[in-house]
């Protein structure tokens, strides 16, 4: 019998750990993509963050012998060198595109096979890495891009986000997971790190009456005791603040896809001295559950429970015997309220006189030289530091107040507002097929014209509003968990099969997540500005004070909205066409 597909991606995890051949890769690369083993090409290659792209009008495979690489930025912190290395090497091999993703990642494209060993060079030089960005491995850990800053927040956890980052790529021992395998920690009061939706989440709560030491033990910090008696081990990475001890509450099983699911709490509280060696054993637990090996479809954690009748109770005593120990009993934490936390605009840090400045990248596209604006901006009026948050956006800390102006200045000169329309803050997209092979539309541009014409004919919508785009069901533009989610559909027309997307509505994170639902199929892209027009001011038109876009849809249900948006009112603005391939140039 032939092998099938699973039955070779196994067999190809088991033959090697693609994060041991590098050399093997970069020496293949030099030769060109054509002399790239095509087991390296469909399989290898993303465990070092490379995917074959399209050529961005349709082509894929040899006619299109480009690669995407996905940089993994753990918690989203980059260093303006980093920053500008980046840009650097968008404008040199990649056509000045950078992708900000939802995992807080950059991504390239159009990179050849000839230039790669330079570009994964010169990211090691500058402490960045594509390890682990694809395959099935161990995902860029997300958390919370104001960790440190936010005067709310119950920790900075983000040094706890980067050691276990470097725990789970520094032992080969979790190279070969069934999938890929998402955490997220974050010490944040509002979750802007999308906890409900990844393998493993860590969420802080306040911990009254524990020690200091807790915190620092996990970093490798001696405590005092520990120092009086000359032992313990050598500062790796200091506390960069004094901050109350805490809590983390324990989520697993959350993803997307075509099968999402929110993931599950379990009724533990985990100390900060515990993350590391749990995140490890849930990713040993994940990686030995054979049963999660059968179906690529079916091999995220979540199966356990979807699929394999796993209960979390049957979760936690496994995981609790691979720790050797018992977990602390503690109902789960409550989600926070849903806030639209894109960290757009000014906030003032909890350091006195320091602020941060959010700047909006609509769709999460940037060009190098607004990445090489970001790094500058830091550079002149913040501390050289830039962060990237789950909605594609920037952030830039540490900014004096009397050079707030001049950073937001400088900042719109490039096109990062830090004020924007509700549209423009809201509008995210995947890939699409300008790039993605699995697409069955475009995303990007589309993503441009919905937000342009969203803006002008509702200028003053009130309401910040997440309206999420993927080329397909895969959903990795998130449309399950936003207030409009548009996934990619192909719909006949007169004239052929044309981009369109099935309208969902009503998803959101935080208490009473929800996600959305189909609520109309097979909307023609062209038709989209007219009909989502006419549900936003249906919305308005009917809301309750303060009542939330998806406590809207809740409250009208499905049915009502289908005839709403089934409903092509006349346009009251004039349409744009929109074009499927926009050349790149004008995208950026
Ligand atoms: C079976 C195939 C795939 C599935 C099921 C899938 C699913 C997903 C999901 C659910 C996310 C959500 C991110 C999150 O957890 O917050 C994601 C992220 C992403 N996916 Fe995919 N995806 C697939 C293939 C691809 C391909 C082929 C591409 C492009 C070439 C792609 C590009 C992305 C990007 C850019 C992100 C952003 C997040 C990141 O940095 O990890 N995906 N994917
Ligand atoms: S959602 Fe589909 S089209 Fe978009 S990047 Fe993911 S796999 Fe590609």
């Amino acid at each position: 019998m032939p092998e099938t597909a699973i039955q070779k991606a196994e067999r190809l995890k088991q033959e090697q750990n693609p994060w041991n051949e590098l050399p093997r890769l970069l020496a293949s690369f030099r030769r060109g993509a054509a002399a790239i083993d095509p087991d390296d090409l469909s399989h290898r290659l993303r465990w070092w963050g490379l995917y074959t792209q399209g050529d961005g009008a349709g082509a894929f495979g040899a006619a299109a012998p480009y690669f995407m690489l996905r940089i993994r930025i753990p918690n989203g912190l980059l260093t303006a060198a980093q920053t500008e290395t980046i840009a650097a090497l968008s404008e040199e091999f990649g056509r000045g595109l950078a992708d900000v993703t939802v995992r807080q990642n950059i991504q390239l494209h159009w990179l050849e096979a000839e230039a790669l060993p330079e570009i994964l060079e010169r990211l090691e030089a500058a402490g960045l890495t594509s390890k682990s960005a694809c395959g099935d491995d161990p995902r860029n850990l997300t958390g919370c891009p104001l960790a440190g800053l936010d005067a709310t927040e119950y920790a900075d956890a983000s040094p706890l986000a980067l050691a276990v980052n470097r725990a789970l790529l520094a032992s080969g021992d979790y190279y070969n997971l069934p999938r890929k395998f998402k955490i997220s920690i974050t010490g944040c009061r509002d979750w802007c790190s999308n906890p409900e939706i990844n393998d493993v989440a860590f969420t802080a709560f306040p911990r009254p009456g524990a020690r200091r030491e807790d915190r620092a033990g996990a970093l490798g910090v001696p405590s005092p005791a520990e120092r009086q008696a000359g032992g313990g081990a050598q500062p790796r990475q200091a506390p960069r603040q004094s901050i109350e001890p805490v809590w983390f509450g324990l989520r697993v099983g959350g993803g997307l896809s075509n099968t999402p699911f929110l993931a599950l709490p379990l009724p533990v509280k985990v100390a900060w001295q515990q993350v590391v060696p749990v995140a490890c054993a849930i990713a040993g637990l994940y990686r030995d559950r054979q049963e999660l090996r059968q179906s690529r479809a079916q091999a995220r954690l979540k199966f356990l429970f979807l699929k394999h009748g796993w209960t979390a109770a049957q979760f936690q005593a496994e995981l609790e015997r691979r720790l050797g120990f018992v977990l602390e009993p503690s109902a789960p934490d409550p989600a926070p309220v849903p806030e639209f936390r894109d960290h757009l605009g000014i906030y003032e840090q909890k350091q006195a006189g320091r602020y941060c400045v959010g700047a909006s990248v609509p769709r999460g596209r940037l060009h190098a030289g607004q990445l090489a604006a970001l790094a500058e901006g830091a550079r002149r009026f913040g501390a050289s530091e830039v962060r990237l948050t789950a909605m594609q956006n920037a952030v830039i800390p540490h900014v004096a107040e009397g050079n707030v102006m001049a950073l937001v200045g400088h900042l719109e000169h490039w096109e990062l507002p830090v004020r924007a329309s509700a549209f423009r803050r809201g509008v995210m997209s995947c890939t699409g097929k300008e790039f993605c092979k699995l697409a069955v539309t475009e995303t990007k541009s589309f993503a441009a014209t919905l937000m342009a014409e969203l803006e002008q004919r509702l200028p003053d919508f009130p309401v910040p509003l997440r309206v999420n785009l993927n080329g397909c069901p895969n959903s990795c533009g998130q449309h399950w968990v936003a207030d409009v989610g548009l996934q990619g559909a192909r719909v006949k027309t007169t004239n052929g099969p044309a981009d369109g997307f099935d309208v969902y509505l009503g998803g959101g994170l935080g208490a009473g997540a929800r996600l959305s639902q189909k609520t109309l199929g097979r909307v023609l892209a062209t038709e989209l500005p007219d009909r989502l027009e006419a549900l936003f001011r249906h919305y308005l038109a009917g809301r309750q004070p303060d009542e939330s876009f998806r406590d809207f849809v809740a409250r009208a249900g499905t049915a009502a909205l289908e005839a709403v948006l089934g409903t092509v009112p006349a346009a009251e603005t004039p349409r744009r066409e929109h074009q499927t391939f926009v050349p790149v140039e004008d995208l950026v």
